[in-house]
């Protein structure tokens, strides 16, 4: 019996009590003064987080919604982007411009590297016409960061627009927008922000505002001139997700009492105890390590257990020993699992975690040291918080 299973996938993340608690608060009138209160703590809190004084406008919806507020609100027929594609979610938002009319220039890296910002440089310098980068910063499905302060220079050398996936990195990993100068940067809820999902949080730059009044992609559930003047009065176009706001707000005050760089540190430190548990199995990481995710660490599954021996191998962890982990995505499904380690899991989860993971590898026949894993673990958490500050 699992009491409490360990939930490491990459998004959705463990939600701590004292978030569950706020959302359990009895439901409020949407065009009332306690919402109004609530957004006006929710966007501050997300421009500290997001470490902005742009403006944040907030959607029900994943994601993914959030990606297609960027595309909507900033794109006009035929326009040529820009979109490093490093995994599954750049590939997602180069689909994304392109069914919004974009013409799209990707920029493809082998899964497992970051985009070289050079690389970016060139392009640019090729092609003046690009107005626009979208651009992934964790890549979830590969557990790799890509380097976007080197690229953000770029970008803004060229004086293109930097649209900004942070989904899995916003509030884990430090993306200090305004000083990068991200136009727009988008997160949802389920990742670092120890919620529900439900939530997707955008914050929009003056350029990207300029852009937003001339760009023509039709829009109607996200118009951010519309969103932005709701909220400015207190209210939101459609019906808000009242509950899980509730959490945000909630999760927000956690983080604050942490600190965004203790957060960022133990999101750091989390990460070097998985690399080094991975390696303690005998296991190879799919990131190149300097480029290696804080959030989400990517592994190959051992040969004799890729495909549907994988599959069985997740089902052990999951059903015998409460672990709960990620599979591959795309042309990587059967080859890797991933652990998630963002949000709400402390130095002790990654101990359990590592623990779990030995059982079940060691019942489905992989061979290792026994308690490697776990040792691996505890050297790194125990070692001085120095060494592990980028
Ligand atoms: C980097 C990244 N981008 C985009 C998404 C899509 O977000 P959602 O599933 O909330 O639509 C995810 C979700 O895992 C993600 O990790």
């Amino acid at each position: 019996m699992n009491f409490s299973p360990q939930l490491r996938t990459p998004g959705p993340t463990p939600i701590p009590e004292r978030v569950q608690r706020a959302m359990a608060a009895p439901m409020i009138n949407h065009r009332g003064p306690e919402f109004k209160a609530l957004l006006a703590d929710v966007v501050s809190g997300l421009q500290w987080a997001f470490q902005t004084s742009n403006d944040i406008l907030v959607f029900p919806a994943s994601g993914t919604g959030g990606m297609e507020s960027a595309a909507a609100n900033l794109l006009s027929p035929n326009e040529r982007v820009l979109v490093p594609v490093i995994g599954a979610f750049g590939e997602r938002f180069a689909d994304l411009a392109e069914a919004f009319g974009a013409q799209v220039v990707r920029y493809g890296v082998p899964w497992g590297e970051a985009a070289d910002p050079q690389d970016i440089d060139e392009i640019l310098a090729k092609e003046p016409e690009i107005t626009t980068v979208l651009v992934t910063h964790n890549e979830t499905s590969t557990g790799v960061t890509n380097r976007l302060g080197e690229i953000s220079q770029v970008v803004r050398r060229h004086g293109r627009l930097l649209v900004v996936d942070g989904v899995s990195s916003i509030g884990s990993i430090d993306l200090p927008v305004d000083s990068w100068g991200v136009d727009v940067a988008i997160t949802a809820s389920q990742k670092g922000w120890m919620a529900p999902p439900g939530l997707t949080m955008v914050s929009v730059s003056k350029a990207a505002w300029t852009r937003q009044g001339k760009a023509t992609a039709p829009r109607f559930y996200f118009d951010w001139e519309r969103a932005r003047k709701m909220q400015a009065q207190g209210a939101t176009f459609t019906t808000p997700a009242i509950s899980i706001m509730f959490g945000v707000r909630e999760a927000l005050q956690m983080m604050r009492q942490e600190s965004l760089p203790s957060i960022f540190r133990r999101h750091q430190r989390l990460a070097a105890a998985f690399r080094a548990a991975v390696g303690a199995l005998g296991l190879r990481l799919l990131a190149q390590p300097e480029v290696a995710s804080p959030t989400v660490t990517a592994v190959y599954l051992p040969e004799a257990l890729q495909g549907d021996a994988g599959k069985d191998l997740l089902r052990t962890w999951r059903e015998k020993y409460g672990l709960v982990v990620a599979g591959g995505q795309g042309h990587l499904t059967g080859k890797i699992f991933r652990i998630g380690h963002l949000g709400a899991v402390t130095e002790q989860d990654v101990v359990a975690t590592a623990s779990a993971l030995e059982a079940g590898l060691r019942d489905h026949g992989h061979r290792f040291d026994a308690g490697a894993a776990v040792a691996a673990v505890e050297g790194v958490i125990r070692a001085p918080d120095t060494t592990l500050v980028a």
